[in-house]
């Protein structure tokens, strides 16, 4: 039985399957630049962030309709559900399908369908968490939450991704204090390639209630400090660390020396279609190399519902 925990760091688009882009493709009539799924495969390697974006999004040109977001989201959480994964909490990237011509309605309304039925199907409760591109304009995100108004009763929170070296958290001041007076709950990547000060930047200019990787965080003692006192958690995604060479090899992954400071680290997936595993996998991955015990799994599992946008008697309904 795999341990029970939530996943809150996963990109719906990031769990787009080969098979699955091909089948979509084929549906919707567009054509993709690789002959099948063994060669698009065969694409997935990785120099940085930037090499993956390009692919991340040029395969998402197969998702157009509602069934095609439905279909995405199902697969996931069937995966996920087979993992452990008790509680779900879910990025989606708006302006990368608006610019497509794809409404913030079908995305929404397309994931809606399978996260509506998700408790009863794989037993997963869910959380939507739009996201902004900060390698976009401050005003084509403040753009996004504005076409997100009717549709916030389906959204928990607010997160921002994409390209972050020379993208500072201080670019989307504005939208964030927006999202906040909206009653949106905020986090932010930051630390994945990016310097300590873009997660200082996040924690007091956006207010971030979670920091997504934080990897860096361990280059400045005087943030471990803080991050520690305030238990803020981190998002950790080691498969994705290793595929986009953040760190050379998983046995040098932080994880280990973080847990040991003090620090509110989870365990999570990313983009798990395109890193090779789902977020039992990455359990599997950092247990195996940085040779972690028992109780420290245990530790990584309670650290997500508590790290989770739960109702408290929900939090204790997952331990
Ligand atoms: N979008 C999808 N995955 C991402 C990642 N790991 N970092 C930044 N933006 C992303
Ligand atoms: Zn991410």
């Amino acid at each position: 039985m795999p341990l029970p925990k939530a996943e809150l760091h996963l990109h719906i688009e990031g769990t787009l399957e080969p098979e699955l882009a091909f089948a979509l493709a084929a549906r919707n009539g567009v054509e993709l630049p690789y002959a099948d799924t063994e060669e698009l495969r065969k694409a997935y390697q990785f120099s940085d962030l930037q090499s993956f974006l390009d692919l991340y999004y040029e395969l998402m040109a197969v998702l157009r309709t509602e069934q095609d977001f439905e279909e995405l989201a199902d697969a996931y959480l069937e995966r996920a559900a087979a993992q452990g994964v008790r509680h779900a909490e879910i990025f989606f990237d708006p302006q990368a399908h608006i610019a497509r011509g794809v409404g913030i309605g079908t995305v929404i309304q397309g994931l809606a369908r399978a996260l509506d039925r998700s408790e009863e199907q794989h037993g997963v409760s869910t959380q939507l968490i739009m996201c902004f591109l900060r390698d976009q304009s401050a005003e084509s995100a403040m753009e996004t939450l504005e076409a997100a108004k009717p549709y916030l009763d389906r959204i928990v929170g607010v997160g921002l991704d994409s390209a972050e070296v020379g993208h500072p958290p201080v670019k989307f001041r504005e939208v964030y204090e927006a999202a906040a007076a909206l009653g949106l709950r905020r986090v932010a990547h930051a630390g994945e390639e990016g310097p300590p000060a873009y997660i200082w930047e996040a924690l007091d200019v956006l207010g971030v209630e979670r920091v997504d990787h934080g990897l860096r965080a361990m280059e400045d003692p005087e943030l471990v400090e803080r991050l520690v006192r305030e238990r803020v958690p981190l998002t950790l995604c080691p498969l994705s660390n290793v595929r986009l060479r953040a760190v050379d090899v998983l046995e040098q992954h932080p994880l280990a020396r973080m847990l040991a400071a003090g620090l509110l680290c989870t365990v999570n997936s990313d983009d798990p279609a395109y890193f090779g595993g789902y977020v039992g996998d990455n359990f599997h991955a950092v247990r195996d190399a940085l040779g972690l015990e028992l109780e420290q799994m245990r530790t990584l599992a309670r650290n997500s519902f508590e790290a989770a946008f739960l109702e408290h008697d929900e939090e204790r309904r997952g331990r």
